[in-house]
């Protein structure tokens, strides 16, 4: 305990004071993952540290001639929690870079210790838009929620949907989603007819889909963050809503691969639109899948692995572009404008932003080889975060 707070007070002390927290020693390179292993989120710490180790053992253990340690430690999905872990990742163990975040609140909570230490921070799942403005050191390799929900906001009204009741999450990602859509939605002439929003801790979606059913919407719109998706998707159909004529449209996040699986035939035909689905028909995915599935009892990943992925290839490669040259500042500039094929397509990280520029996909939940897949119908391409382009 004492030495707990003995090791805190220091950490906290040499942040404030600014003083230089010399990064790891010369041989090797230190990456800081920080995941929510336990509690409501830990299916995306999971999918993330299989990612992440995935990427390392493709891509061998040495980067810039420098030997990669993974440090993965278990926020169990609490802010004042990551804030502790960041601290003792930059100051005790020395990491060149932080990595990880599962959900938006333990993005927010240890950006500000990306920004004393001089820290790049890749966030990799947490998808709030404001979030890469918390730090000038976050870069973001997983996608934004306003990014993915004006893409239904377009295909809604053009099939059929002209009222929408939506629900959502009631936090950072689930007020982007329902926003963006919303103004989109309506911009095309469609009409949202109420706004609901359900507690992000143990939600009982029961009362929430009985009003939706008393207003009668075409079609109800969704966002729950990954993990939770199956349980929205069973009280949906156990109430009939789908035979009361009500669609669901959703982002991605809700028929998430990692779940999808489990809620059975009643999924599908369900729209949804996202930047990664498992089914993706390229070479670089199909590879991808094969080899984490093989790496991991057969999981299917999702895209939180995705992002886990890419933000190892965003670190890799950038240490590479730094060239030797210590220190987070070298390491943040070796990030940004790098452009790659991801699983998901091709992907730029926005040096202005810090945000992926990625192609957004319509999909639909279908049965191939008797299992359900997003299947990819149409896309829109390199979709910057529009939260961002309305203020540049
Ligand atoms: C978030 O907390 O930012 C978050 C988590 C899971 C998602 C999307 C966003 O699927």
């Amino acid at each position: 305990m004492l030495r707990r707070h003995l090791v805190q007070a220091l950490s906290l002390s040499a942040l404030t004071l600014g003083l230089p927290l010399a990064h790891a020693d010369d041989s090797t390179f230190k990456i800081g993952l920080i995941l929510p292993m336990t509690g409501q989120a830990a299916s995306t710490g999971k999918q993330i540290e299989a990612a992440a180790k995935l990427y390392i053992a493709q891509h061998g253990d040495t980067v810039a001639g420098k030997k990669v340690e993974l440090i993965v430690k278990d926020d169990t999905g609490l802010p004042d929690v990551t804030k502790r872990i960041a601290q003792e990742l930059v100051v005790n163990d020395k990491v060149d870079v932080l990595a990880g975040f599962g959900l938006t609140p333990l993005a927010l909570a240890a950006a500000p210790i990306a920004t004393q230490s001089k820290t790049p921070m890749v966030v990799m799942a947490a998808a709030t838009s404001s979030i890469t403005e918390a730090s000038p050191f976050i870069v973001r390799s997983g996608f934004t929620l306003p990014q993915v929900s004006v893409a239904m906001g377009d295909w809604a009204p053009k099939n059929g949907i002209k009222s929408v009741v939506t629900l959502v999450s009631d936090y950072g990602p689930g007020n982007d989603a329902e926003k963006y859509f919303s103004e989109r939605f309506e911009l095309n002439g469609g009409k949202v007819i109420d706004k609901l929003r359900v507690p992000l801790r143990n939600p009982d979606f029961a009362p929430f889909l009985q009003k939706v059913r008393d207003e009668k919407p075409d079609a109800l719109f969704v966002f729950v963050p990954s993990g939770n998706g199956a349980a929205v998707m069973k009280q949906f159909l156990e109430r009939g809503m789908d035979k009361a004529g009500i669609k669901m449209i959703a982002t991605g996040d809700v028929t998430d691969d990692d779940q999808l699986n489990d809620m059975g035939d009643g999924a599908i035909g369900v729209v949804t639109s996202h930047h990664y689905s498992a089914a993706h028909p390229s070479a670089v995915n199909k590879k991808f899948v094969a080899d984490f599935e093989a790496a991991n009892k057969g999981m299917r990943p999702n895209f939180m692995a995705v992002g886990g992925y890419d933000g190892m290839r965003v670190i890799y490669e950038a240490a590479k572009n730094a060239k030797g040259q210590g220190g987070g500042p070298a390491l943040l500039a070796g990030m940004k404008g790098q452009i790659f094929e991801s699983p998901r397509g091709q992907v730029l990280i926005d040096a202005q932003t810090r945000e992926v520029v990625q192609d957004v996909y319509l999909r639909k939940v279908e049965k191939k080889d008797g299992q359900l897949y997003n299947v990819e119908f149409d896309v829109i391409k390199s979709v910057k975060d529009p939260a961002k382009v309305k203020q540049q």
